[in-house]
This record gives structure tokens, sequence and C-alpha cells, in this order.
């Protein structure tokens, strides 16, 4: 068990908040606060309770002076304001004079968001090589650190794995939501526990598929990560995206474990549907088709624990989307106990509108595919062990 917030007293105290508001923003315009939103709790427990806050985050991928003009926190300090109905200070150096002087005027209740942790990046990838003197900087403006960037908890980056290193730490209370959620899903007894993957690569998940295959009673896969295990069974897959790299892993995995995996039958192309067995050489299969989804149906019918991780297909595309749509209605039929995770799965579940439908949806991506692998989190590890 890790010390959380609630461990320490806050009063007069300058807390360190990292959160991980990296959402997406175009043209200054916030697309979609569930991060900002996520991040209120720990941020109003601090002032609430005398402290005065620093928040720190990244925002997208900063590699060169040029993206910084899109990648700036300022719109977000806007967004907290609005929300928290009180003014949100604002940094635009992250580290410095001008910001240590804003940092020592802070008074109880006062919130200070320094700009994006990844403009440390442009000379040396100070912030994602974990530089020992940035995170040591950091750490100097705070008495106490607090880990609730919950999406950012598998980055071994200065502001996560560094600050913890030099002053009092703790998690807040959406990273000990979050993982008590999860847990909540993957440690209960109730059976079947079916796990469905889908989403583009397949690369990216080997691991995870390892992992989850054997806890999991079914294995669904769909989305566009299934067409290299048809390949692998001799179909036609047409020009579908495969990964021929991990055909000797999908055929292995069929091997041990085919009784357990479920697969797509049919799928929507660009002139209609298809079954697998009548694709040909230019054939894409976009989403899954109303005869698999009959088949989902069947398996997740008596189902009592999902894990959701990637669409069933491309989603964006309204044409797409009736695949993810109607798996997220089959599990709120069937009132199946589902943690959705992955960053993907997120926005399908909130451009689809099936917010509140869920056991739990989950702020991460990486850091979810992350935890379900080997149930470990650096960004976590590194905080002060709680006393038994
Ligand atoms: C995410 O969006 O998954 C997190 O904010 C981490 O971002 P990153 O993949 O750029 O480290």
């Amino acid at each position: 068990m890790k010390k959380t917030i609630k461990d320490y007293d806050l009063n007069g105290k300058k807390v360190i908040i990292r959160c991980d508001l990296n959402v997406p923003i175009d043209n200054g315009i916030i697309l979609d606060d569930t991060r900002i939103r996520s991040s209120i709790k720990t941020i109003r427990y601090a002032i609430n309770n005398g402290a005065s806050v620093i928040l720190l985050s990244h925002l997208g991928r900063v590699k060169n002076v040029d993206d910084k003009k899109n990648n700036s926190l300022y719109p977000v300090s806007i967004a907290l304001s609005n929300i928290l109905k009180k003014e949100v200070l604002f940094s635009p150096e992250t580290r410095g004079k001008e910001l240590s002087k804003m940092v020592s005027e802070l008074k109880a209740g006062d919130i200070l968001l320094i700009e994006n942790t990844r403009f440390e990046d442009i000379i040396g990838n100070k912030e994602s090589k974990c530089d020992k003197r940035l995170a040591k900087y950091w750490a100097s403006l705070g008495d106490i650190y607090i880990n609730d960037a919950y999406g950012t908890c598998h980055r071994n980056h200065a502001s996560v794995t560094g600050i913890p290193l030099y002053i009092p730490s703790g998690i807040g209370f959406l990273v000990e939501r979050e993982i008590n959620k999860i847990n909540g899903v993957l440690d209960s007894n109730t059976h079947p526990f079916v796990t469905i993957l889908g989403g583009k690569k397949i690369d990216d998940k080997i691991k995870l598929i390892q992992s989850l295959v054997n806890i999991s009673d079914k294995l669904i896969i769909g989305g566009a990560m299934s067409f290299t295990f048809l390949k692998v069974l001799g179909y036609n897959i047409g020009k579908s995206t495969i990964s021929e790299d991990n055909f000797s892993f999908c055929k292995r995995l069929l091997n041990e474990y085919g009784e357990k995996i479920i697969l797509p039958v049919d799928f929507v192309c660009e002139d209609g549907t298809k079954e697998i067995d009548e694709f040909d050489d230019n054939d894409i299969g976009y989403d899954i088709g109303p005869k698999t989804v009959r088949l989902f149906d069947r398996v997740l019918k008596d189902a009592r624990r999902v894990i959701l991780n990637g669409p069933m297909g491309m989603f964006e595309d309204k044409k797409y989307s009736d695949g993810t749509r109607k798996v997220f209605n089959i599990l709120g039929k069937y009132k199946i106990k589902t943690v959705i995770g992955g960053g993907d799965s997120a926005s399908a579940v909130n451009n689809l509108g099936f917010e509140d439908m869920f056991y739990h949806v989950s702020t991460g991506g990486g850091a979810t595919m992350k935890y379900l692998e080997d149930r470990k989190l650096i960004g976590i590890e590194v905080i002060e062990d709680a006393k038994k």
C-alpha cells in the first residue's frame, strides 16, 4: 500500500501535484476535458486542507521549439479556473527566477500551473530522461509531492519518478481510484471473465495478450488486430492490416488457447458486409460485421467481468462505428462489470455517448495497458509505502 494525499497534514504546505492534463487541444480549444475534470478532486482536497498547490503536467510530445506553439498548457489553466471557479496562476517558465518568485509568493488556497514539463525536452530530453537536476529543482519548489497523473504513471520521467526521490510523496485520488477499479475486476472471483481486445496494432499488445489470456475464460479479438490471427488461420484477408512479425506469436496463441479465442466471422468493407471467406484480394475490413456482433453477444451473455481494450473498428468514421457501439450496448444490456482501458477505447466511449454506462472507464492509455500487463507502474512504485 502506498501513502496517499490523506496521509499528510497539508496545512500551510506547498503541495506539488503531478496531474495528467494531456488533453486534445485544437487551436487553443480543448476537445475533451475528461482528464482535467478527473484531476479536480485531489486539487480541491489540497486547497480545502490549507495547502497551496503547484501543478505539473505534460502536454503532447515536444521535440523542438516549433512544438512549443501547439503544446502550451495555458488553455488548460483557463479550463481549470473555470471548473474550480477560482483563479489559477500560470507560469510560462518550467524553471527559473520568475517561477521561483511565483512559488515563493503562493498563499494557502492558491493554485499555480507550471508550463508543459516536456518543454524541458527540447534540449537534452531532461524531462523524458528523468534528469536528476531538473527533478531536484522541481522538488525544491514544494514540501510534498502527490502523483495523480495516472495516465503517465508508466513513464520514467523527471516529474513522475524523479521528484518523489527528494521530498515526501503520496498518490492522489485519481491514481487510487484507477488502481482500485482495475484491481476490482482483475481480482474478483466471478466467472466467466472475458477480455475483449481490439484496435489496430498487435505489436503493442503482445505482453498484454499474454498476461490476459491466462486469466480470462474467453478472449474476444476484434478490430484490425484480428486480421493477423485470421491470416495465420489461412484466410484471404485482402489488403487489411496485418503484422507479419507476429505470425508465430499468433500461431502459438491459437495452438495453446484456441478454444478460448473468439475471432470475427464477418466485416464491414468499403462496398458492404463480407464474411471472412468471401474477401477478395483488395478488400479491407474496417469494422466487425453483424454476424460477429451476434457471436460476441452469445459469448458475453453470461460474462460477469470484462476488460475491454481497443475499439472493434474505425469508430471515428460513422460508417464503421456500429461494431464498437454494439459491443458497448451488449456490455450494458447484460450489466457486466466492465473496465474500459486504453486511450482509443475511452474516446470511443465518449464519442459514441456511453460515458456513464461502465463500472470504470480509465483515463489511461499506455498506463492501463502496462498495468494490465504486470500490475506495476513505475510512477506508483517510487511513491512512499504507507505504514502497516
Ligand atoms: C497518454 O496520453 O497516454 C499519457 O498522457 C501519456 O502520454 P505519452 O504517451 O505522450 O507519454
